[in-house]
């Protein structure tokens, strides 16, 4: 139920922090270990490559999830578009382990990967918001996403909790691995700190509506810039503005504009950046002043330890790992108030279904 909330979608974005210490509760120990099937670990970490498949918003955190487990679980993973992966199947490693994500466990893109991998006998893993759902049936392990019911079209809290169950995943292959920055990391306290950050950045959410109406009210494009995983909360920052706002977005690389997008920016464009990252961060604001001078309107969403005075929303610190957890949700509030003020329904938007059930 949505209960006072105007909107299903702010009700959802509002949960996030729940859900957060929702899947800490169910997830780890209170000695800092996590806690999933060993079945699950010993098949991830028998495999040569793991291949994650996914559409739209949960392809999306695929791409964090590959960052993820590549960096504590030291196995490299490669995310797949279903309806592309499941009639073009790259040529696979010798023992591949497969991952769907799927808020619904519905998605007929996905479900066709499945079938497929299933003939060709490959182990499989569904992370899943809807126990008892195809996908989740159908594959040999689930992962309940433990979100509560997403009614909104446009996914908000499946998505951070995709993230936070890959990051449980690839903790517990790491462990079992002997990883040392694995087992350095303290996964329970720092999505602790993180559902705390989250509720601080929607208390902003009145800041976040005035700046919506500076930089969207009568723009008819915008883009989102970023590099590794700020590029990755780019792309679905991008796919949340663009499918309940209509207001057409792109996200993109950061150093990649510059080799022919860049020639879309115009006195105004809306270009936000996302800087989360150490390594990149001096990068993205070079990318930043090449497209000011060429007229942009830059809108800069930073971390605290990487930010300048002139920048519009400052985030406070988290775990290296784990900054799309929090640099993602100003960007659903920006699709939300974006939409609300141009007066359209924000939890239905036209030509679009909760699951999508054909191919
Ligand atoms: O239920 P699924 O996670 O499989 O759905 C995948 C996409 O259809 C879904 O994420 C879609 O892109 C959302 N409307 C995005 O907000």
């Amino acid at each position: 139920e949505k209960g006072t909330y105007p909107y299903y979608m702010l009700k959802e974005i509002n949960d996030q922090p729940t859900v957060m210490r929702r899947i800490v509760k169910e997830y780890t120990k209170q000695n800092g270990s996590v806690v999933i099937e060993p079945e699950i670990v010993e098949k991830i970490k028998a495999s040569d490559r793991v291949y994650i498949i996914a559409c739209g918003t949960s392809y999306n955190a695929g791409w964090v999830g590959k960052a993820l487990i590549e960096k504590m679980a030291q196995i490299p993973v490669e995310v797949h578009l279903s309806s592309e992966f499941g009639y073009n199947m790259p040529l696979l490693s010798k023992n591949p382990f497969f991952i769907f994500l799927s808020q619904s466990g519905e998605t007929a893109d996905s479900r066709q990967v499945l079938v497929q991998t299933n003939r060709l006998g490959y182990p499989s893993l569904t992370l899943t918001n809807v126990a008892g759902s195809t996908l989740s049936r159908e594959a040999d392990y689930t992962l309940l996403l433990l979100a509560g019911p997403e009614i909104a079209v446009a996914s908000t809290k499946a998505y951070t909790a995709q993230i936070a169950v890959l990051a449980i995943v690839a903790k517990a292959i790491g462990d079992a691995s002997g990883n040392e920055q694995s087992e350095k990391f303290d996964i329970a306290h720092e999505l602790s700190v993180i559902a705390s950050i989250m509720e601080t950045i929607i208390d902003e959410k009145a800041t976040i509506d005035q700046l919506v109406t500076e930089y969207l009210s009568d723009t008819r494009n915008a883009f989102y810039i970023g590099r590794g995983v700020d590029y990755y909360v780019s792309m679905e920052a991008s796919l949340k503005l663009k499918e309940i706002s209509y207001i057409q977005a792109e996200g993109f690389a950061a150093g990649e504009l510059k080799h022919g997008t860049i020639a879309l920016i115009e006195k105004g464009t809306p270009v936000f950046g996302v800087i989360t990252d150490k390594k990149t961060a001096a990068h993205t604001r070079g990318n930043l002043k090449e497209v000011e001078s060429r007229g942009a309107h830059n809108f800069v969403i930073s971390l605290a330890s990487l930010s300048k005075e002139s920048d519009q929303l400052v985030l406070p610190d988290v775990h290296s790992l784990l900054t799309p957890l929090v640099s993602v949700v100003p960007t659903q509030l920006i699709a939300y108030f974006a939409t609300l003020q141009r007066g359209y329904d924000v939890d239905k938007p036209r030509n679009l279904a909760k699951s999508v059930t054909v191919e």
